[in-house]
């Protein structure tokens, strides 16, 4: 921290707001004193607010850089694997091969769900959408888990992490396969995180199925990718339930809600949607139309994001993971990617995308893999959750492990002045 001053000047009275400087990125004014000076700050959608101090991930829109814990999100995706980025994510530093490996083994020993668990899905219709049936099921855990439910203690916070990050695969396969009439299907502990989550989608009791390396390394590094992204709207949701000291299955429920929207979490399946909606390279040029006109709310899902106003580094790995799926799965003429491809590279010529800044972003592509992958296309904000799981905790428990206040922004009041109640013969 600096002290280094921003001056307010209001009617003639000058207010001091101290600047503080982190690592890396702008500086921030520090706004608290303003209350008693009977004001507040104006942001509507936090465009321009620090809710917080955190050293977990770095962004920097203009250059295209994410960083967690320092190291870029390239070298994470490229050299590292899921379970490793969650230890880094939640401990601050990458494990030895001792610490990876204990771990490892405690997700392992928490894949399964309790038994009683099962019944929940069964209240479900069949087509329920299974984020409806993710968050119904993640909000529920807390009721098995009385023992470990004390926020402010630190085995607890951690058992708690570790149970909801190994538990997520196995619900979101849950949340598939009841779709299908298909009999759920126990995690195989002998397999890594990802091909334990591919084995629980597609082997059946009567045949396991065989997963490629190529497939499962490639769903590895989708949920490398979606596992943090610093205070987006899902995270900051749960950090605001965390501060009300919800506990935390209750906290990656809300997360997992807010992720649901079609302008978050929501967009790679809306990508999807859009994509099959075009149906043909030769109708692009409608859809960009739409996209440009402000009365259809019609927008390209896929582009653009609040922070990236260049492109998003996670999309350049996805896209190259795209290319070594398909390439692998011989399907580079997949209609879908054709027109994904035709249509990043119109949108990156348009005048309005390039002067608004429209760059692909990580929904972009992701959902091209999972539909190599054969995943559903409601089930991949499921597996955004799954992927994210680990960066909403990493942050609730940043917030909880040091001092925190709850969460209680303010407002600007336009509504009624005071008035008196009119009785109904009156009125
Ligand atoms: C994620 O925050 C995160 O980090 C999120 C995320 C994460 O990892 O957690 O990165 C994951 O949510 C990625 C974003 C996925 N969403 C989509 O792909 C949906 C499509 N994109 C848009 O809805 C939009 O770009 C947002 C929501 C992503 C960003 O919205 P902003 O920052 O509030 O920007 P905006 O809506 O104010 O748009 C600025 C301008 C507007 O035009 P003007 O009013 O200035 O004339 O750009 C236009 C918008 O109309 N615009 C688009 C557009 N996105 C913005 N026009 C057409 N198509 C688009 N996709």
């Amino acid at each position: 921290m600096t002290d280094k001053k921003a001056y307010l000047s209001i009617d003639g009275e000058t207010i001091d707001l101290p600047i503080l400087t982190g690592t890396l990125g702008p500086d921030v004014i520090d706004v608290q004193g303003l209350t008693a000076k009977g004001f507040f700050t104006f942001d509507p959608g936090f465009v321009s607010t620090a809710s917080c101090e955190s050293e977990i991930t770095f962004i920097d829109g203009e250059k295209g850089i994410l960083l967690h814990r320092g190291y870029p999100i390239d070298q994470l995706a490229m050299k590292s694997d899921y379970l490793e980025v969650s230890y880094l994510l939640l401990y601050g530093e990458l494990p030895s091969q001792e610490d990876k490996a204990l771990f490892e083994t405690k997700i392992k020993n928490h894949t399964m769900l309790h038994e009683q668990l099962n019944d929940f899905f069964t209240g479900f219709r069949r087509d329920a959408h299974p984020m409806a049936i993710m968050c119904g099921v993640v909000g529920a855990l807390s009721a098995f888990y009385h023992d470990s439910l004390d926020i402010s203690n630190a085995e607890h916070r951690e058992i708690s992490a570790i149970r909801l990050i190994a538990k997520m695969p196995t619900i979101a396969a849950m949340s598939y396969r009841y779709s299908t009439g298909l009999p759920f299907m126990y995690p195989d502990n002998t397999l890594d995180y990802s091909s334990n989550f591919l084995h629980m989608m597609y082997s059946t009791p009567c045949e396991q199925k065989e997963i490629s390396p190529t497939l499962a390394r490639a769903m590895d590094r989708i949920f490398i990718l979606h596992a943090d992204h610093e205070q987006n709207a899902s995270t900051s949701t749960v950090r605001l339930a965390g501060s009300t000291g919800a506990n935390p299955f209750a906290c990656i429920a809300s997360g997992i809600a807010a992720l649901w929207g079609p302008s978050h979490g929501g967009a790679n399946e809306a990508v999807l949607d859009m994509l099959a909606e075009i149906g043909d390279v030769k109708h692009i040029d409608k859809f960009i139309a739409r996209a440009k006109d402000k009365n259809d709310p019609f927008r390209l899902m896929g582009f653009g994001h609040r922070v990236y106003k260049n492109f998003d580094p996670r999309a350049k790995v996805m896209k190259q993971t795209a290319d070594e799926v398909l390439a692998e799965l011989g399907l580079e003429d997949d209609p879908l990617l054709k027109i994904a491809k035709r249509l990043e590279q119109i949108a990156l010529e348009d005048d309005y995308f390039v002067q608004k800044k429209l760059y692909p972003n990580v929904d972009f592509y992701s959902g091209i893999i999972l539909k190599a992958l054969n995943i559903p296309t409601n089930m991949f904000t499921v597996i955004f959750a799954t992927g994210r799981t680990v960066g909403w905790l990493a942050h609730w428990h940043e917030m909880i492990s040091s001092p925190y206040r709850i969460g209680r922004p303010r407002q600007l009041y336009t509504g009624a002045a005071q008035r008196d109640y009119v009785e109904t013969d009156k009125r």
